[in-house]
């Protein structure tokens, strides 16, 4: 596998970063994943912006490391065998002795690679998943897309180690997101999520679910659901590039709704598969 650093494509065996870099010693660096279908990167002009704007908002010069994103997933998107699978782009502060401020002058650390999509179960399982809720311990700007994930890690963790697939976080009450995807609860026929701020990631597969609800005449209210209402619940369902749109069916080892896929799920989750198929085809971006 070839991957992306600094401007070369090297083997992965043979690519190497110093043990100095920013990245590694202060997970001083942001990232982006991005779907491929049909070797077609899916919206990648709103995945290379919000790289940007995680980037501008960390404070770090892009003259410092000048790349020219889109010829580079151009290039790895064609790698992909069977033409699906997701972009990891990374850019760290670069490598410099040891002191938080920013260094001066030190090149980005630009980074990227492709792999193939995880095989998923056949049939409608591959889009259900469980869930439990957790403290929302992480920072205070989650809308930067940082690789300084050990909050997030710790959380999923936790989710695996009680059998479950993601934690759907609280602060103040109110559910913002998961620990790896944005959240979604049917509460009265209305879909409520959080409104963009910067306690969640704006993710872009949560923007797309939005333009598909409102095609679908499905009412939306962007307001975070309290842990009341989210346990309330007629549906929950959860957003990422990795899982596309998915069910939440458990929380805490509890059914939502009925513990099956609900209608509004359905609905999203087709008019999503035939949006990805538009992409596929380069019938849109
Ligand atoms: N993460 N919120 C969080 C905390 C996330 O980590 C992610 C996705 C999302 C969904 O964003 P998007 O729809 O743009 O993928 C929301 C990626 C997939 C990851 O870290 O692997």
């Amino acid at each position: 596998m070839l991957v992306y650093l600094n401007g070369d494509w090297i083997p992965a065996e043979s690519a190497r970063v110093s043990v100095f870099d920013r990245g590694f010693i202060f997970g001083d660096s942001v990232y982006e994943v991005i779907p491929v279908y049909g070797h077609r990167p899916f919206r990648e002009a709103a995945h290379l912006a919000r790289l940007k704007a995680s980037m501008a908002a960390a404070g770090m010069d892009e003259r410092l490391g000048p790349v020219h994103w889109p010829a580079v997933c151009a290039r790895l998107a064609e790698t992909l065998q069977s033409g699906d699978g997701i972009l990891y782009l990374q850019v760290t502060r670069g490598a410099a002795p040891r002191q938080h401020g920013f260094p001066v002058n030190a090149p980005l650390t630009l980074f990227a690679y492709a792999r193939p999509r995880v095989s998923e179960p056949a049939g409608s399982a591959a889009h259900e998943v469980t869930a439990i809720v957790c403290d929302d311990i992480r920072w205070g700007r989650c809308d930067i897309k940082t690789t300084s994930l050990i909050a997030n890690v710790l959380l999923v963790q936790e989710a695996l180690t009680r059998g479950a697939d993601e934690a759907l976080l609280i602060r103040d009450g109110r559910v913002n997101e998961g620990a790896v995807s944005n959240v979604f609860a049917v509460c009265d026929g209305q879909l409520r999520t959080a409104a963009r701020s910067h306690l969640i990631l704006g993710g872009i597969t949560r923007d797309v679910v939005l333009e598909l609800a409102a095609q679908l005449g499905i009412s939306v209210l962007e307001c975070a659901p309290s842990r009341d209402e989210l346990t309330g619940a007629q549906e929950v369902l959860i957003t990422s590039s990795g899982r596309e749109v998915a069910a939440v069916t458990h929380i805490d080892g509890r059914p939502v709704g009925n513990g099956r896929p609900g209608p509004v799920f359905d609905r999203l989750h087709t008019a999503f598969q035939a949006f990805k198929e538009d992409v596929r085809m380069g019938r849109r971006a």
